[in-house]
């Protein structure tokens, strides 16, 4: 049998990083340890090989398709699929940033939500039984940051599929390029926007993977609390070490486990609702 493997997105600092960290001690298998930047991610590698622990380092952009499937290529080769992903990577603009917001509002979107549908549709294919994924939102990822409730209604309906959540947040983007953000009731920042899409998505993969031949895959999305970061300006109130607990919680579910299921996972690993 091949070895088992994790793939973290974004892990070259942050969250990511001690991600990885704590899973390379408490995962029986491989870390990849993936960052956009070759150096930046090498540099991780190295620092985490200091303590005595072993990640791999590969590539990934996660809004670059053929950077996804030469991952994908790589884990199939050396492992036959895939068995925990974590998908973590974000961007989050500063609010001094000078960028105009409708561009904000589409890089946003682009590499929080499209990109991690992006890396989930080229690697669910290989996931393996029993995987874990994790899809990294925020508190800023609840529903009740969209003031307008017809918007409310159509991310909660059961009729919600993948095409209508990708629709929406063009709808979002279109609607922020026209200067009517506010008058529409979108939520007040492109973060958010993009997180509610990410928490959205969560819900509606797990729907897919009960539908699933492969037995009991499960998803979940965490909000790892308010972590000191770059994302944070150093400003959070949590470490790395303690951001990263409820993620690695989520991506070490035993197997056949019932809950949580495609739930929404606060700091404190307890399931909470997202409305
Ligand atoms: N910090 C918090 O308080 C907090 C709260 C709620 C949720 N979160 C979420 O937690 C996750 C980690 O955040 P963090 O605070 O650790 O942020 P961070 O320190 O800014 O790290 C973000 C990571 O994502 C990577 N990244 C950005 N764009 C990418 C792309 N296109 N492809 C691949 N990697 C990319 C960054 O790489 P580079 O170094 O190359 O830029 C970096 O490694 C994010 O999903 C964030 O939204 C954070």
């Amino acid at each position: 049998m091949k070895k088992k493997v994790a793939v973290v997105t974004g892990a070259n600092k942050g969250i990511g990083f001690a991600i990885v960290k704590s899973l390379c001690t408490k995962f029986k298998g491989d870390i990849i340890l993936t960052a956009r930047d070759e150096i930046r991610g090498k540099n991780a590698v190295a620092k985490l090989k200091e303590l005595h622990l072993n990640p791999i380092f590969y590539q990934l952009d996660i809004t670059d398709a053929d950077s996804i499937c030469r991952l994908k290529e790589f884990l199939l080769k050396v492992y036959g699929g895939l068995d925990i992903l974590v998908n973590n990577a974000a961007i989050a603009y500063k609010i001094s940033s000078d960028t105009p917001d409708a561009d904000q509002a589409e890089k946003t979107i682009r590499v929080n939500l499209f990109g991690t549908l992006c890396v989930c549709k080229t690697l669910f294919p290989i996931l393996r039984p029993h995987a874990r994924v994790v899809n990294v939102s925020s508190a800023a990822g609840m529903l009740h940051n969209i003031p307008n409730e017809k918007i409310r209604e159509i991310l909660l309906s059961p009729k919600l599929t993948e095409q209508k959540l990708c629709d929406i947040m063009k709808e979002f983007l279109k609607d922020s390029k026209a200067g009517l953000k506010q008058e529409k009731g979108w939520a007040s920042t492109n973060y958010e926007m993009s997180k509610i899409g990410v928490t959205a998505l969560t819900f509606l993969q797990q729907k897919q993977f009960e539908k699933d031949s492969r037995e009991d895959i499960v998803v979940n999305t965490v909000h790892p609390g308010y972590v000191s970061t770059d994302m944070t300006n150093r400003k959070g109130v949590l470490n790395i070490e303690q951001g990263a607990e409820p993620i690695v919680y989520a991506a070490l579910l035993p197997i056949n486990i019932t809950s949580p299921k495609g739930e929404f996972i606060w700091e404190d690993s307890k399931v909470v609702s997202w409305r």
